[in-house]
């Protein structure tokens, strides 16, 4: 398996972007001990999500958010709940976090 960074690398409640191996920009996101990772595509335009780097959040730090027209997403799902793609979501990418405190790329 693929070690994408260690848990330390991505604080609650803040996003850190990665490239993996084959090239895709994914993005991992910390809620309550929790991670999520998602690729760095919005579905409205096929766009990265962020402006500035690793601002994936909102400002409360609450969901995921579009800088180009302000989607919002759930943080656990993905899912558009607000902005010009809401009932899309963006596409999940499986991770794992280890004992040894790494996070791993899911490889099919
Ligand atoms: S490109 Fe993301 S909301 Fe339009």
């Amino acid at each position: 398996m693929y070690k994408i960074c260690m848990t330390e690398d991505v604080p609650e409640r803040e996003a850190r972007s990665f490239e993996l191996p084959d090239g895709d920009i994914i993005f991992i996101t910390q809620r309550d001990g929790s991670f999520y990772a998602y690729q760095n595509l919005c579905p409205h335009l096929q766009v990265e999500l962020e402006f500035l780097e690793n601002q994936f959040l909102d400002r409360d730090q609450e969901m995921i958010e579009c800088s180009t027209h302000g989607a919002l997403f759930l943080v656990e799902t993905g899912e558009c709940v607000s902005g010009p793609c809401q009932g899309q979501a963006l596409e999940k990418v499986d991770i794992t976090v280890h004992s040894d405190g790494g996070i791993y790329l899911i490889e099919e």
